[in-house]
């Protein structure tokens, strides 16, 4: 492991960027002719978002993004990850497109492109249109057909532009959060919806690269967010057991289909303990394992896992752990409560390269919410604490390529502080600080730090 006080560089090639996601950030909820998605309902359902906020306004980037490009490009990016608003695109999901919805993200692309910044669209970050999650969302089989035929409709008028393009944002948060923990958009609590959505989930993204691949997409891939599990006891076999089925619901279920051909086959008996498999369909996994360019990875923290009889297990976001003991996260935390752990990434990354040979890695989101306060001139935050964090991971993930993993870059989460789910805006993971009551932006300290690290290309 690397010293913390030895400089680093990183690869000639190594891409250096930030992270965002429509609904957190956009606002103009009824811009446009956008269409109503989960969120929206979510976020108006009482009791299910901080303080009720919603985001309507969020950092109002719909209408400053041309601002927050220049920031980016102050910032030295050299690519930006961002997500579309299906609801944009069709407001009810399918049928007719709405020109003025993808007239936004042709000025957002063309306004990057002219500072030299790459765009990186992600399709889906969670803002389903609420007229497919009325028919069943995630669990109706419909709906991966609709995103496939939504994809190629955002190519048709970006695809002279952008060269990546990403399926889904963690499709493992959109299953078990939404269907199963009921903590996410659309907010159900049902094991077996989990599990129909898991793959209609992967089947979208497969029909998705099919549709793309097709139209001439030659940089393809997808977002996860893997596991970085631990036994507690590293003797135990028991623990190394719960491990397995840990990252048998978090990562096998989803990175096996993709990248090995089909689930494996602990996973599908462990999924018809709740819900028949016939919504699996002779061909899906072909469909889903047709070949990707980039795998795309968010790290925030470790887990650790012992067997224990009577224990709860993981609840609704894992299904059928009773018996696992999920240990609460050890010091130092975030303001999520997320234990501080840069070694997980490295055991994360060289594990994936280790399974899954042969597919180029980036890490699309790590970050970290801190609960910054703007200093009382008002033109700084000194998070400290955010520097230190990305700091470790900087040097975790230069690990990982020490030891031979094929990592092709950095995204911060995030630019901006945002509206961070359940959570609302109550939790601040930006670099760049927001005062939602101005909608000025602040660059934070680590804002200034991490564009040195661009610069130098590595941490002195
Ligand atoms: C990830 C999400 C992202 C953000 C971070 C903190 O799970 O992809 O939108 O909320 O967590």
């Amino acid at each position: 492991m690397t010293n913390s006080s030895e400089a680093v560089r990183f690869p000639d090639s190594f891409i250096w960027g930030a992270a965002t996601a429509s609904y957190q950030i956009e606002g103009a909820a009824q811009d446009d002719g956008r269409g109503p998605s989960i969120w929206d309902t979510f976020s108006r359902t009482p009791g299910k978002v901080h303080a009720g906020h919603t985001g309507d306004v969020a950092c109002d980037h719909y209408h400053r993004y041309p601002d927050d490009v220049a920031l980016m490009s102050e910032l030295g990016l050299h690519t930006y990850r961002f997500s579309i608003a299906w609801p944009r695109i069709q407001p009810d999901g399918t049928g007719p497109v709405n020109p003025r919805g993808l007239d936004f993200y042709d000025r957002l692309v063309d306004e990057l492109r002219g500072r030299g910044i790459e765009p990186i669209v992600t399709l889906y970050h969670w803002d389903l249109p609420q007229t497919l999650e009325d028919r069943g969302g995630w669990t109706n089989r419909e709906t991966a057909e609709a995103f496939a035929e939504y994809a190629r409709a955002v190519h048709t008028r970006l695809g002279d532009r952008v060269n990546t393009w990403t399926t889904l944002n963690e499709p493992w948060c959109s299953a078990y959060l939404g269907y199963g923990a009921g903590v996410h958009a659309p907010g159900r609590t049902d094991p077996a919806a989990v599990f129909q959505a898991v793959h209609h989930l992967l089947l979208g993204h497969g029909l998705a690269n099919q549709a793309l691949r097709a139209a001439g997409v030659s940089t393809l891939g997808i977002t996860v967010n893997p596991t970085s599990a631990f036994p507690v006891d590293p003797a135990s076999e028991a623990d190394a057991e719960a491990v397995h089925l840990v990252e048998g619901l978090q990562n096998r279920i989803f990175l096996d289909p993709i990248l090995r051909g089909g689930y494996p086959a602990d996973m599908l008996a462990h999924v018809s303990r709740f819900t028949s498999l016939e919504h699996i369909r002779d061909g899906d996994e072909k469909i889903i394992g047709e070949p990707i360019d980039l795998l795309g990875i968010n790290y925030y923290s470790p887990t650790y896992l012992t067997a224990s009889d009577g224990a709860p297990g993981g609840g609704g976001a894992f299904p059928g752990t009773e018996g696992i003991e999920f240990v609460a996260p050890a010091q130092p935390l975030t303001d999520m409560g997320w234990q501080i752990q840069p070694s997980g990434l490295t055991a994360l990354l060289t594990k994936l390269g280790r399974d899954y040979p042969g597919v180029p890695m980036i890490i699309t989101e790590n970050g970290a919410a801190f609960p910054d306060q703007l200093h009382p001139d008002g033109d700084r935050v000194e998070d400290t604490d955010r520097v230190d964090y990305l700091d470790g991971h900087l040097r975790a993930a230069h690990d990982a390529i020490a030891a031979g993993v094929d990592l092709r870059g950095y995204l911060v989460w995030s630019l901006l502080d945002n509206f961070e789910w359940a959570y609302g805006y109550d939790k601040r993971f930006g670099i760049v600080y927001v005062d939602y009551l101005t909608q000025r932006r602040v660059p934070k300290a680590s804002a200034r730090w991490y564009q040195e690290v661009i610069r130098r290309n590595g941490i002195d």
